[in-house]
This record gives C-alpha cells, structure tokens and sequence, in this order.
C-alpha cells in the first residue's frame, strides 16, 4: 500500500480538457475549427467539469504535422484565429476562473521558420548551428548516404539532404519538421523569450510536447541494428533522454516557468523505468509537474511498431496502474490520469467496447477508472460522450493523417500494391490511427454534428455515430455517459482525500476470468477506503474481494449491484465504487 502523503495543490485536483482545435467549433465556416468556436463553449467545458484547456498547438504553420510544425511561435495560424481572439479565450477562462495551458513544440519546428531558413542559408550563418547540419557519408560504391541510420518516428531516414550547402539536417518527425539543437545557449535563449510571450499574455502552463528528444547524445551515433532488413533503424538510445535533458528542464523551470508559477506537463516518449522517469519529476528537481509517460497509451502497440498487432488485455492496465499509482509517491512525483490524446485512437474502442449494446456502460466504467486514481485528469474533447473511432465499414480513404498514411503506403508498397492484402493494416489503423483521436466534436445530431454548418465540408469526416451520440441528446439525460461524467469528476472532488491523495493498493488476482480490475484507495489522514472493481469485459465475472468488510455502495454504472451466494456479479463493463468507514 503506498500513500502519496503529497502536498495539496488546485493543479494536482484539475480537470484539464484537451481540444485539438481544427475539431472543436467551426464558428466561421471553413471546416477548420477556431478560436471563437472554442470561446463560445468554454461554458460547456466548465459544467462537464473542466478547469483547464490544453489547446494543441494554433500558432502559425504550414500544417504538415497538424501545428506541431511552427513557422512562428508569436502569432496565431489565421485558420484558428487572432493573437486578439487569443487574448479573449484567456480572459474568458480567467473571469470563470479557469486557465489555458498552451502546447509548448520545441523539440523541432517547421522548415518554414525565418530561424531555419537563415540556418539553411549558408554553413557559416550565425543560426547554422541552432539545428544539427552535418556532411554526408559516401558509401564504397560512392552513393552518397545519410549521416547515420537513424529511421524517423514518421518512417524513412531521420536525415533530410539540402542541396544548397551539400549537407543534411536532422529532422526526427517529417523532413518539414527540423530538431532545434538545444546544446546552442542562443537558441536556448531565443525560445525561453518566446515562451515569455505568452506567459505574460497570461497562459498558465504548457503540455511540452516531444520532451525527452530534446537533448541528444553530442556524437549522433548509429542506432544498433534491431531489424537487418530495414535500410533505417530506432536512434531512441541515442536520442531520447539525452546526457543534457535534465539541465534544460530545469533551466526552463527556474528561468521561465517558476516565475509565472506555470505549470508543466511533459511528453515523455521511450524512456519508461520508474528511476529514470523519477528524475524528471520528482518534486526536489525542479523540472517539470508532470509526465504523461507513453505505455497507458501504448497497451495494444505490438512489438515491432504502433501498427503490428497486439490486442489489449486488462491485465496490461492492471500492471500499469499499479507501476505508477504505487511508484509515483515514493520519489514525489505526481501521476496525470489520462487514456486519451490526439496521437492514436479513442480508449472506448480500444479498451472498452464501443458495441452499441454495452458502449454506455464501458464509456461509464472509464470514468470510473479514472476518477478514482492519484493525478491530475486529462480529458480529450469528446470523451465526455463516450465518443469512439470511426466505424470499421469506414475504409482507408477516410484517413488522413500523415503518419497512419506513411504506414499504410509504405506496407502497401512492400505488398506490390495489392490493396486486397491490407486487410491486418486496415485493422490497426481502425483501432489506433490517429485521426480517431481528431474526430470533430459531437455537438448536435445534425449534419456535420453541428461542428460546422451542414453545408460545409469538414477538414476531416465526421463520425457518422454522431446521430446518436453527441452532446446535445446526452445534456438533459440525467442517465447519460456525460451526466455521469459529471457526477464522477464531482464526486472525486468531493472525497479528493481518498481518490486524488489516497492511498493505493491492487488487487492482483481478482476474479477466475482475469477481467476484473480492482483496487482499493484510503484515506491518508482517516480510516476512511474506498473499493473500486471495474468488470473489463463483455461477460460476466464474479469476485469475492468484498470479504467480511462493511462496505457501502457508493456509486456504480448499472441501477445497483447484483450478488449471487457470497459473490457479487459483476455484469458486462459494470463498475462499482463501495466505501467504508472503518478502515
Ligand atoms: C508529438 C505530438 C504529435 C506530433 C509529434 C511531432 O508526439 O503529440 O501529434 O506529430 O509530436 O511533433
Ligand atoms: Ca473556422
């Protein structure tokens, strides 16, 4: 049993709310959601129970990533909207006393930043050095060859030739998307500015996007060669978690964030070992608040890549809950609670059912989950429905993303182009593609899901399931996945001693079937617990956990709880939350 024992503050008990901007609110009619779109729901956001906005990134961009490729960190893609449309959103959630968290992409930018189009000028230019240019490598047979064998995260070489000074630079992502050096103090500087910007036009935090790939190992050396077959291999040794990472977190820390009392959330790609993950949250290093550390989004990735298969198992969430539930406290860290961004497809289809017979109960089920856990709650836009990837009856054409498009057009090329055999790709990305988690938010059961107007093609397709779920039909049902997303998020805050610093203990072997997640959390200051069993599955199961202990029924996804002789029965995707006085 590990407590948290940890210091109180409002970011730990928050509910942040993310919003991938292009599919908030179209208030405009171009198909691109915006900013006033996102003004004039903030309201919304508040009564479902949020106190920030995450806002990926809206600055300006030649969109190849989506935003996460910036031409200008200082001003606003006019798709989205205005630096002064900016300054309204912040004072909007300021005067409902909410906060804005920016995404903060500076491990790479676009290659159409003025900085990187001087850097690519010449080799002597004073900005050569704030991104990695280095000399090509000539093979015996004179072919000229990148400078090691790194393979990007988007697929191909990590290295992009420029003709102009017969060099290559480092791009991890796209070839659109160069790495910042961050061993350059200018560039350093030049960023921590930039950062200031919006700081003091009153942003309260930032989601740091890409953070572990910021500082690399200082020789670029080749990644060893995991699959002899591919031309291109992981540089993650070599790149990610680099020998100077924690100094630059801690130079943001004190120089920039500190200051404003800014708080940080850092994407934390690769590294997964609880030591190593300690070092960048730990309460006395002074780095970053928080991490989302990739493995609760990355469950059902397979072996080789996001898109071989691996099918999700609750035992998986099981380890994983209890690794970091339990970890956390012992370094004084603090967890964030998510199973959703905009990277990959939506938790209720992949890890709980978006079968129309027990989709309410499972989208309900994990909000149970996740209200009753140690961290700061991060919510992607439309959770709060129980939305769900796109149907599996919709094809390939309907998928836009770059990366989920890289995969499917490289695999179809190694298979002679035979469309017939993508079935397997097909249903990866069905289940993990990107574009589920960017899915235009659900307001109405109009065309178009009241997004934009029904005469406007949308940027990107929208659920056709929106006729039934959306937020307009689920508002005044006192029994729909959002009102009890309400009452969940609610509940947590009104018994935070137990579910947001309680303790923690997992029961490892809960039911014969393997399918039931169970825990128990108490209180640090009373002998107050509470019990949570959550059935991952669409069958029944039964347990015993409940012993001779007085436990009351607190709350639970069905009318009330069932028990057959001793057992409870937990019904398919049932939930059940018990509480007890006396310890
Ligand atoms: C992060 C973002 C992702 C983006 C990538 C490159 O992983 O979450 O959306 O494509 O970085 O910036
Ligand atoms: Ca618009």
């Amino acid at each position: 049993m590990t407590a948290t024992g940890a210091d109180r503050q409002p970011w730990k008990e928050a509910v942040v709310y993310q919003i991938y901007p292009a599919s908030f609110v179209d208030s405009n009619c171009d198909g691109w959601g915006d900013i006033p779109g996102i003004i004039s729901k903030i309201d919304y956001i508040k009564s479902a129970g949020a106190d920030i906005i995450w806002l990926s990134p809206v600055y300006d961009s030649p969109q190849k990533d989506m935003g996460y490729d910036i031409s200008d960190y200082r001003s606003i893609d006019p798709r989205y909207g205005s630096l002064e449309e900016m300054d309204r959103l912040i004072a909007g959630l300021h005067l409902r006393d909410m906060k804005l968290w920016m995404d903060l992409v500076v491990n790479h930018m676009s290659d159409q930043h003025t900085w990187f189009k001087e850097s690519r000028s010449s080799k002597d230019n004073p900005r050569r050095d704030w991104y990695f240019w280095r000399d090509p490598k000539y093979g015996v047979d004179g072919v000229r060859k990148s400078p090691n064998n790194w393979r990007s995260v988007f697929g191909g070489s990590a290295w992009t030739y420029d003709e102009w000074t017969d060099q290559y630079y480092l791009a991890l992502f796209l070839p659109s998307q160069p790495d910042l050096n961050w061993a350059n103090d200018d560039m350093r500087q030049a960023i921590h500015s930039d950062i200031r910007f919006w700081l003091d036009r009153g942003v309260n935090g930032f989601r740091i996007d890409s953070m572990n790939l910021m500082s690399k190992h200082e020789d670029l050396p080749d990644a060893d060669i995991l699959d002899p077959a591919e031309e291109y291999q992981s540089g993650e040794k070599w790149f990610a978690s680099g020998p100077r990472m924690h100094e630059y977190l801690h130079e943001l820390r004190t120089q920039v964030f500190d200051p404003y009392n800014a708080v940080t959330v850092g994407e934390l790609g690769f590294t997964k070992d609880v030591e190593s993950v300690a070092k960048y949250v730990a309460k006395s290093r002074q780095e970053v608040n928080m991490l989302f550390t990739g493995d609760i989004v990355d469950m059902d990735f397979g072996h080789s890549s996001k898109y071989s298969r691996k099918d999700f198992h609750p035992g998986m969430l099981r380890l994983l809950t209890h690794k970091w539930q339990t970890a956390m406290p012992t370094f004084d860290g603090w967890n964030s609670v998510y199973l959703d961004n905009h990277d990959s497809g939506r938790s209720l289809t992949r890890y709980g059912s978006d079968d129309p017979k027990y989709r309410a109960f499972a989208a309900k089920l994990l909000s149970i989950y996740m209200c009753t856990l140690s961290g700061t709650l991060f919510l992607l836009a439309g959770q709060e429905i129980g939305m769900a990837n796109l149907p599996r009856e919709m094809g390939i054409e309907h998928y836009i993303d770059v990366e989920g498009r890289n995969h499917y057009k490289r695999v179809l090329k190694e298979r002679g182009g035979d469309e017939s055999k993508m079935g397997d790709v097909l249903r990866e990305l069905q289940l993990k593609a990107r574009d589920h988690g960017r899915l235009p938010m659900q307001w109405s059961a109009q065309t178009n899901a009241g997004f934009t107007n029904s005469d406007v093609k949308p940027w990107m397709v929208v659920n056709p399931d929106h006729v039934a779920w959306n937020v307009e039909a689920q508002q005044n049902d006192p029994d729909s996945v959002l009102s009890f997303w309400k009452e969940s998020l609610a509940l947590r805050k009104k018994i935070a001693d137990i579910f947001i610093y309680g303790t923690f203990e997992m029961f490892h072997e809960s039911s014969p079937q393997d399918t039931i997640v169970a825990y128990k959390r108490g209180s640090c200051r009373t002998e107050e617990e509470a019990l949570v069993l959550l059935n991952f599955s669409s069958q029944e199961s039964q347990t015993t956990l409940l012993g001779n202990q007085t436990w009351n029924y607190l709350r639970g996804n069905y009318p009330s709880p069932q028990t057959r002789g001793g057992s409870l029965i937990l019904r398919p995707w049932e939930a059940l939350v018990y509480y007890s006085k006396e310890g």
